[in-house]
């Protein structure tokens, strides 16, 4: 089970423009969508472009770099060249305050 971390106020996300949320380890890209929230890894598993950078289409972010597709609500890959998935992590809002379960 991983813990809890306060990664934002629900002030600074607008709908549909990934937050990047900088971690000792890995960034992690947070992103509202139709009233939810969500979190995957900011890095693209098929060449580490940061994904924050790119264009969020409904559910789906789309590399900054070449293109590849993922589905933020799974970490599923949706179009090539990303084929490998990336990982998501749970969110949960308490208050105004914004927090990712991390291992
Ligand atoms: S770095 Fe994301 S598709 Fe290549």
């Amino acid at each position: 089970m991983g813990k809890w971390v306060r990664v934002a106020s629900v002030e600074e996300i607008l709908p549909r423009q990934p937050f990047l949320v900088a971690m000792e380890d890995d960034d992690i890209a947070l992103y509202w969508i139709n009233g939810e929230y969500y979190a995957t890894d900011d890095l693209c598993s098929h060449a580490e472009a940061s994904l924050v950078e790119g264009d969020l289409e409904g559910y789906t972010i789309h590399c900054p770099r070449h293109g590849g597709q993922f589905d933020v609500r799974t970490g599923e890959a949706r179009h090539f060249p990303a084929y490998a998935p990336i990982r998501t992590f749970p969110v949960k809002q308490e208050g105004r305050d914004i927090f990712i379960e991390i291992d």
